[in-house]
């Protein structure tokens, strides 16, 4: 939420910030502004929408061209998405900070800077931090001593940028609880919320840790702690480049991210075999003995990596037989629940910057629980929070809505419960290998499904003008119920639920009616009694007169012939379906939200990578 571009070097620091600023955009969109220091003076634009706003602004109202800038794309919080509660703010017509996250005691803050004569010019929190540092600044503080005075006094999130007009060659950031990396160039040097923000101009990277101050001059970059005492980085070189960054031809980032499913997986599967036939999880780092131990499981996630983990509760408890529950991380946090040091908490993040699940972490760890994170971001906070972390492979995800984040997310999953199956004797060889001999045929089957996606872009365009959409599942197949029906509300806005299709009779079947879509995943052959069961919950909207669409096995007659709409998906078991039986329901969401004109990639009120509660 929010991202941050800064820029210190010998090249023009506007189109370095504004072109960084695009990269960030997926992170909010409700403003952005920018700040240039050079020749004892301060320049600033900001506008209330998206960069294009912004841009545009800067066309009519140039600004001189300096290596010196700060930039913020803005997801609201305090205050509305207004030109004035946009970032930069700027104090004392010298000191401009973009801010992420939220200052909690910003209101009595707010009160004791005003009584001293400050003029306040926005209703947001992060203006009190410009009035802090400028106070600091024009008492005589340098801008590193005035950032440390000022975060001493400021409770909550924050990633702080600071720029002086009258120290113009010096950038100076501090991050808690908030994303910051730093960029390294050749004489030249960067900092973003994400990486993809100067990925087009180097790879090298270092990351902060919590509580950090960092100071960018022209001979380097100098990082201390709170406190200025000196701080432990880790260097690391970005494993993706600019064209990973990029729509590569298609219409949404979103729909390239559909498409590169069966690369991601593949990615996220390579070398977990060694010679011997064993799974191994080389970056998960927590020794055998401790996983033995392990009586409890807990997987703590939001959104659509909370769906994640509902699908892995499924696998985890067949496999390993070691009780498993699943948790959204904002009520976890706050409801004292029951963990050990025995509790294995596992943690699923794309990003790896969701304040919630972060904020879990911390009260399980408090707890002496270890924490395992499946997470697609190096480097990220909740990796680096945790105990071992198992790294997806999907690259950047950059729509806002999650689609090959979630299938490497399950693949993740089921390679731990593996794991955890291997490691305390519950399987052995010939099962494990077969059952990775599945998920190895994945990306081929996920390929197939792309090549035959003709029928539900069809489908989407029949069902455009849908208010309401319904999503049955039983089994794992219900969290793909639920995962299908949050694609389309966050990127139609149209109505829609998923529900387990046995809990239908108990409530939910008075929604149906006439011609009301129902899309239901229908399990695969061989768990028979699961899957009949789903067909009578089929006949029974039917027979209400509802439209059914149903995923089923490509040769199971009996589901097809429940369906007005058939999606057919390649054969395999049933834990593993949700891999294949997600990808037509993004699909559907995307090609859908097209129809109806809205932006796939920035779906209204929403920003990607959640960094506060
Ligand atoms: C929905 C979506 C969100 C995220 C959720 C968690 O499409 O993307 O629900 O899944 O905000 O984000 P991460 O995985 O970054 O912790």
């Amino acid at each position: 939420m929010c991202g941050i571009v800064g820029y210190l070097g010998d090249r023009d620091g506007l189109e370095i910030v504004l072109a960084g600023l695009r990269r960030l955009e997926y992170r909010g969109y409700d403003s952005a502004g920018i700040a240039l220091a050079g020749d004892g003076r301060l320049e600033w634009r900001k506008k209330q929408g998206k960069i294009a706003n912004l841009a545009a602004e800067i066309e009519q109202n140039p600004v001189p061209r300096t290596g010196t800038a700060i930039g913020h794309t803005r997801w609201a919080t305090h205050g509305a998405p207004t030109d004035a509660n946009s970032h930069p703010h700027v104090a004392e017509e010298r000191v401009a900070i973009v801010h992420n996250g939220i200052i909690e005691n910003h209101a009595p803050l707010r009160t004791e800077l005003e009584a001293a004569g400050a003029i306040f010019t926005s209703e947001t929190d992060s203006e009190v931090a410009a009035h802090l540092i400028a106070n600091e600044v024009k008492a005589g503080a340098d801008l590193v001593e005035a950032m440390r005075r000022a975060v001493a006094r400021l409770d909550g999130a924050f990633t702080l940028v600071a720029v002086d007009a009258q120290d113009p060659d010096r950038i100076v950031a501090a991050r808690r609880n908030s994303p910051l990396v730093v960029g390294v160039g050749e004489g030249e040097y960067f900092l973003a919320s994400d990486v993809a923000a100067f990925i087009e101009h180097t790879r090298d990277a270092i990351e902060l840790g919590q509580d950090q101050i960092v100071e960018l001059t022209r001979d380097g970059v100098n990082v201390t702690d709170f406190d200025g005492g000196p701080a432990e980085t880790t260097e690391f070189r970005v494993d993706w480049d600019l064209e990973a960054a990029q729509k590569q031809g298609f219409d949404w980032f979103m729909r390239k991210e559909i498409f590169e499913q069966p690369k991601a997986v593949a990615d996220t599967l390579l070398g977990r075999l060694n010679e011997r036939g064993e799974l191994v999880l080389d970056e998960l780092r927590m020794s055998p003995e401790l996983l033995r131990r392990v009586n409890k499981i807990v997987i703590v996630a939001c959104g659509t990596a909370f769906y994640a983990g509902l699908v892995a509760k499924y696998a985890i408890e067949h496999w390993t037989r070691i009780p498993c529950e699943v948790e959204l991380a904002s009520e976890f946090r706050y409801r004292d629940p029951i963990i050990d040091p025995m509790t294995l908490v596992v943690t699923i993040s794309q990003s790896g910057e969701t304040a919630d699940t972060l904020m879990a972490i911390r009260h399980a760890r408090e707890q002496q629980a270890k924490v395992i994170a499946i997470c697609n971001t190096n480097g990220a906070t909740i990796p680096r929070e945790s105990d071992a972390v198992i790294y997806t492979h999907a690259g950047p995800e950059i729509g806002v809505a999650s689609t090959k984040g979630f299938t490497t997310q399950l693949v993740a999953c089921y390679l731990l419960g593996l794991y955890l199956a291997q490691v305390r004797g519950m399987k052995y060889g010939d099962e494990i290998a077969a059952l990775l001999a599945e998920l190895e045929r994945m990306p081929a089957a996920l390929q197939q499904l792309l090549d035959e996606r003709q029928g539900v872009l069809e489908l989407a365009e029949q069902l455009k003008d849908a208010t309401s959409v319904l999503f049955l599942g039983r089994h794992v197949g219900y969290p793909v119920a639920l995962e299908g029906a949050l694609k389309l509300k966050e990127l139609a806005y149209i109505h829609a639920e998923g529900f387990a299709a046995g809990e239908l009779k108990h409530g939910p079947i008075a929604l149906v009616s006439q011609d009301l879509p129902i899309f239901v995943v229908v399990p695969p052959r061989g768990r028979d009694q699961l899957r009949d069961k789903v067909i009578s919950n089929i006949a029974e909207v039917r027979a209400r007169g509802a439209k059914t669409i149903v995923l089923g096995d490509a040769d199971d007659d009996q589901a097809r012939a429940h369906a007005e709409v058939f999606i057919p998906l390649p054969k395999v078991s049933t834990l593993v379906q949700p891999l294949l039986a997600i990808l037509p329901l993004q699909l559907f969401a995307c090609e859908l939200a097209t129809l109806k004109g809205h932006d796939v990639d920035q779906p209204r009120n929403l920003a990607k990578s959640v960094t506060v509660e």
